[in-house]
């Protein structure tokens, strides 16, 4: 690799010449031009649709798509598309899905669907005479946005509140709008973005032109939908009675099992160390539908996790319960997903995976992404709890070993009999490989 120089105006080159300007930092150029043109796609036209997505494209990052079979929620059977790399979190999902399958199953409901957007602003008036003019002003920004609005209200959706809120006991004359949005089966980014821009521009109108309101200096901050939905709740659950853990190891008894698992929920609770990694696994599984179906992930990770901390300390997101000899199992998060619009139906794999989930609405998909993190959890904790996880994720990290060290199939075939019995680790691999070359 040669030394980067500074490059002005990158985003006006071909993306021929984008991959010419990059490859020229390799000691060979044109084995990496012809390395990052590998993994375009033969079919023009979703070449073009994916570097449309983006900004200065020059190849595509493949993921794999996998399945997580016999997930049932609410008595109908999915099977979960899950985009994710890490060996053995599709085969958590798929485990625990089986489990449970006999168990009733995965339970959810729907808590809310709110979406919240924000005008910040700073003002030095007199509050009262924004306050007595509010509901006035409040009109006016529900009537100045039905052009937006409209087609959203037709969907049954649209602008649901704004409020005034003092902010000034944190910022010196902070002042919000904030307003709640229904976005039906749209995430809605766009949407509310654009009618809380309209906001901003009513709201310093309204302050210009308003003879009662005597200070006309408004400075609109900034005008953005908050990722922090946790008005759009969903909850997922299974529960059984304790007897039937009995056969989760042969070395405890379900009580013991139950005992071991019940701690490491509480630790979740109480250690943010352990919660962040709990809640890792969760979102393992979130976040692997959320990418299937051309959702931002992103915003799912930042309102989990904000969420997780909602009392002020990071917490597990998942919650045990047992009583009267029932186990039942929780999770509770607020996730933001839309089934219409963005990548949804734009990238073609998406569009497959809505259409395998049944195309789902906004509030269907909410409930199997949450399963799907619960699934992951619950797998996880099981491990855990038992046996540990390095051994079943190591053994599925046996084939990424094996392409480490360019294994034949024939070798492939070869280790993964030999290590049906041993332990697999980076070293053991080399060594059973240097034998098996010898
Ligand atoms: C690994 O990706 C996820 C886990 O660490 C989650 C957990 O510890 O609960 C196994």
């Amino acid at each position: 690799m040669k030394e980067i120089q500074l490059i002005t105006g990158f985003s006006k080159l071909t993306k021929k010449e984008k991959i010419e300007e990059v490859a020229r930092y390799f000691q060979n150029p044109k084995e990496t031009s012809d390395f990052l043109t590998s993994f375009w796609f033969h079919n023009e036209e979703h070449q073009k649709l994916f570097d449309e997505f983006s900004e200065n494209t020059i190849s595509n990052f493949h993921f794999p798509f996998g399945i997580a079979p016999n997930v049932l929620i609410n008595g109908k059977h999915y099977l979960i598309p899950m985009v994710i790399e890490e060996s053995s979190v599709v085969a958590a999902a798929a485990n625990s899905a089986k489990f449970w399958s006999t168990r009733g199953g995965f339970h959810t409901r729907i808590v809310s669907t709110t979406k919240i957007g924000q005008v910040h602003f700073i003002w030095k008036g007199v509050k009262e005479e924004l306050e007595k003019h509010f509901p006035e002003l409040k009109q006016l920004l529900i009537e100045g946005t039905n052009t937006i609005t409209q087609n959203m209200q037709e969907r049954g959706g649209g602008i649901l509140d704004i409020e005034l809120v003092d902010m000034r006991s944190e910022i010196p004359d902070y002042y919000q709008l904030k307003a709640k949005f229904d976005t039906r089966d749209a995430m809605g980014a766009n949407f509310i973005n654009s009618c809380l821009e309209e906001f901003a521009s009513i709201l310093k109108d309204f302050i210009v032109r308003k003879e009662t309101i005597a200070d006309k200096d408004v400075t609109v901050i900034m005008s953005i939908l908050s990722n922090y939905t946790p008005e759009c709740l969903v909850e997922a659950w299974v529960e059984c009675p304790v007897e039937e853990f009995d056969a989760m190891d042969p070395d405890m008894t379900a009580e013991e099992f139950v005992w071991k698992f019940e701690k490491a929920v509480q630790i979740a609770t109480v250690d943010p160390h352990r919660a962040t990694t709990h809640n890792k696994g969760i979102f393992n599984g979130i976040d692997a539908v959320v990418l299937a179906t051309g959702n931002d992930f992103r915003a799912v990770e930042a309102c989990g996790h904000t969420f997780a901390a909602r009392d002020g300390q990071y917490r597990s997101l998942t919650r045990l319960n047992i009583e009267n000899g029932i186990f039942k199992y929780s999770l509770l998060l607020p996730i933001a997903l839309g089934t219409v619009g963005g990548l949804t139906s734009l990238h073609p794999l998406a569009k497959f995976t809505l259409e395998l989930l049944g195309d789902p609405s906004a509030e269907d998909l909410m409930q199997i992404s949450a399963v799907s993190g619960l699934a992951n959890n619950f797998g996880a904790l099981r491990s855990l709890t038992t046996k540990g996880i390095q051994k079943g994720h190591m053994k599925m990290h046996l084939l990424n070993i094996l392409n480490t060290f360019a294994a034949s199939e024939q070798e492939k075939v070869a280790a993964i009999e030999y290590f049906k019995t041993e332990k697999v680790s980076f070293n053991a691999v080399e060594a059973f490989l240097k034998t098996e070359r010898k």
